[in-house]
């Protein structure tokens, strides 16, 4: 490859910036051209591709956000949008590209990659949901928005005697209420991968506070429901009214954790690599501490495993 883009799509997260600057800043350093696409498959349908310099990703390691900008773009799930957006790069004399972002994202990287462009994806997205990588890029800032959310919660919670149900992001992927719970200790973590029992955590509550307990934090993911329904649903059942915190799009910005800078910086730099040696429709990921690559049409067809062993731990301590 001489020439590379590098484009962020889908929901944005923290240290997307940090994954931009090592790609470009790598493929400069290794003597390749490098473009930024502006607004996801939006903008390379748009041709909306400018040279990067060292200077273009200063200053942006600490960002929240995305330089590059992002979307979620319709037309690049139709078959001729996709092949509309691969000759688009072979014009532009694009060889390589690096896709940041999460399923979605991905998803369009395996088709461009079957229309013959090399591709590499790397996760970004706060939700951990992506399988062959145990953290995608953004999820160790979301998780620890929550826990300084729950913190503050508690404070308030505790002097009133209260419980609170905070509803936090995760559509099909309980991780972010699994490990900010844990972290946290919160009371029950409901996620989209455990069912549950109202009836039980209603009276798991009142139980609680009759011991002794002075405050309860019932963590919900957005994939079970609303933090609202499951409030109305435990005051049905033990009389009590939780208050609820709906933790939205603040999960989403802020500056990057140093774990998730230093997760993007070797990522981008990986992937860079990667498509050098040649290698192309890989997803780029960490598992027990060690970069890896695994067929992008593999991770896309593939659901992430929940650890129940986290889950089962964060319940037991939770008493
Ligand atoms: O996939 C990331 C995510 O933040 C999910 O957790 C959430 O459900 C979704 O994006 C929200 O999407 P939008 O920003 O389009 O409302």
């Amino acid at each position: 490859v001489k020439s590379i883009a590098v484009l962020t799509s889908g929901g944005d997260s923290q240290g997307m910036n940090a994954a931009v600057r090592s790609v470009v800043r790598s493929a400069l350093y290794h003597g390749l051209e490098v473009y930024g696409v502006q607004r996801g498959y939006q903008g390379l349908l748009n041709n909306d591709l400018r040279p990067m310099d060292l200077r273009s990703v200063g200053d942006i390691i600490q960002r929240g956000g995305t330089i590059l900008q992002t979307a979620r773009c319709k037309e690049f799930l139709t078959p001729e949008g996709q092949q509309r957006g691969a000759d688009i790069l072979r014009e532009r004399g694009v060889d390589g590209l690096v896709v940041i972002g999460g399923d979605g994202s991905y998803q369009g990287a395996n088709k461009l990659s079957k229309l013959g462009i090399k591709t590499m994806g790397l996760p970004g997205t706060i939700d951990n949901d992506i399988p062959f990588t145990d953290y995608t890029i953004g999820f160790d800032t979301a998780v620890s928005i929550v826990v300084d959310a729950i913190n503050k919660l508690r404070d308030t919670m505790t002097s009133h005697e209260r419980s609170s149900v905070v509803e936090v992001m995760g559509r099909h992927c309980g991780d972010i209420a699994l490990y900010a719970g844990l972290a946290s200790g919160a009371e029950t973590i409901l996620v989209p991968e455990v069912p549950f029992d109202l009836d039980l955590v209603a009276r798991r509550m009142q139980e609680n506070f009759l011991s002794g307990k002075r405050h309860s934090i019932i963590l919900v993911a957005e994939g079970v429901g609303s933090g609202e329904d499951i409030a109305q649903g435990i005051t049905q059942r033990n009389g009590i009214e939780p208050r609820v915190t709906v933790l939205g799009h603040i999960q989403r910005g802020g500056s990057p954790t140093h774990n998730d800078r230093i997760l993007a910086s070797q990522l981008g730099d990986f992937a860079v690599r990667k498509l050098m040696e040649g290698d192309s429709g890989k997803a780029c990921g960490i598992i027990n501490n060690e970069l890896v690559v695994t067929d992008i049409d593999k991770v896309v067809h593939t659901k992430k495993p929940f650890n129940m062993d986290m889950y089962n731990l964060a319940s037991r301590l939770s008493l």
